[in-house]
């Protein structure tokens, strides 16, 4: 023991053991994506051979109803077997009545999805601001303030002619107080005690949702929604709120967005044992392709790694725009690591 750098090294843990190999990694690991949970959302459109890229949101586009079928079957095929459409419609008034038309653009789409793949499970987005004229979530007073009570029924409404054209889950996004219950009531008075409702429990007033309103046109013509999507300051509130969504009647409870609030899920987790659903919305989307389109991030890691993120703080299922490249590349990662037993090559990367 002549080195004069020799020390006494306290005992330590050797995590590297465990890290050496592809497989060995693969034995260890503590959450794993998969397709049949993530959720591809549909931007639908009237017209016909519509298939229009959102400009803020690369790879995602406007469809008409005709162009679903073929949009559907790319994500079953990639093992994506889950949807949740927003309607874009003709015409916006003030009580949004395409909302809960019955040949309204979403509920053509429904039937044209069910029609086509019974098997699909089909959820549709809930509000109004896509549909009124001053595009806010509910109807607004004389003072042009919110007003709660008398946009429940509306809600109740259009869920109801989602769950008439076959929907199997409802989401109201609006986050008027109540809608849970009302949209429930309705349901289970119309016959469709078995159509589920998935809440938008903890939403908050996100700057994450900037592309989402160029692709839905619904930017709010005055104001914003701060005076009912959360602040985002406040994880307990959400808690209470995801709480009242499941006295309520919801069977499954969101967190959105999903990144920035990972803490929230995290909680929600916790706290709750139904399931839980995350939206990686489309900021968060957005982020992620410009700065791989920039170079700046590799799209695949970046985006698998963020997906990993959002299920390990607690989500059992993702809402992404990127639903389908992520589940062909999970398929690519899987199909290869069973395929082949690692080599030198691959013990190296
Ligand atoms: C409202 C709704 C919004 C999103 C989903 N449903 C926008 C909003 O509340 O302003 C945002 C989704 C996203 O940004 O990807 N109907």
């Amino acid at each position: 023991m002549n080195d004069p750098f020799a020390i006494a090294v306290p005992p330590f843990q050797r995590f590297r053991r465990l890290r050496q190999t592809p497989a060995l990694r693969r034995l260890v690991q503590e959450t794993r994506l998969h397709p049949a949970e993530f959720i591809l959302p549909l931007f639908v459109t009237h017209g016909f051979n519509v298939r229009e890229e959102i400009g803020a949101m690369p790879g995602v586009y406007h469809l008409s109803v005709d162009r679903l079928p073929h949009a559907v079957e790319e994500a079953v095929s990639a093992g994506v077997t889950s949807v949740l459409l927003f309607g874009l419609p003709e015409t916006k008034d003030p009580d949004a009545s395409e909302a809960f038309a019955e040949d309204g653009i979403v509920q053509r789409a429904v039937r044209r999805i069910k029609g086509d793949f019974p098997d699909v499970v089909v959820i549709t987005d809930v509000c109004l601001c896509a549909y009124t004229d001053h595009s806010h979530c509910g109807l607004l007073t004389e003072a042009g303030t919110i007003d709660n009570d008398t946009t429940l029924p509306v809600l109740a409404r259009v869920a109801l002619s989602h769950a008439e054209a076959g929907a199997d889950i409802v989401a109201p996004s609006d986050m008027m107080d109540g809608r849970i219950a009302a949209i429930r009531a309705t349901l289970d008075a119309r016959g469709f005690a078995e159509t589920s409702i998935m809440a938008y429990a903890a939403k908050f007033a996100s700057a994450f949702y900037g592309p989402f309103r160029e692709a839905a046109h619904s930017a709010p013509s005055h104001g914003d929604r701060r005076s009912h999507q959360m602040d985002p300051a406040n994880g307990r509130e959400a808690l209470r709120e995801i709480a009242a969504d499941i006295a309520e009647g919801a069977d499954m409870v969101m967190v959105k967005p999903a990144m920035p609030y990972l803490d929230v899920l995290a909680q929600a987790r916790a706290a709750f044992d139904l399931p839980i659903t995350a939206y990686q919305v489309s900021g968060e989307y957005a982020m992620l392709k410009l700065a791989a389109q920039g170079g700046l991030l590799d799209e695949r890691r970046a985006m698998l790694e963020a997906l990993t993120s959002i299920k390990r703080a607690g989500a059992d299922s993702i809402i992404t725009y990127a639903a389908v490249d992520a589940a062909r590349w999970l398929a690519e990662e899987w199909g290869g690591a069973l395929r082949a037993l690692p080599t030198p090559a691959t013990i190296a990367d």
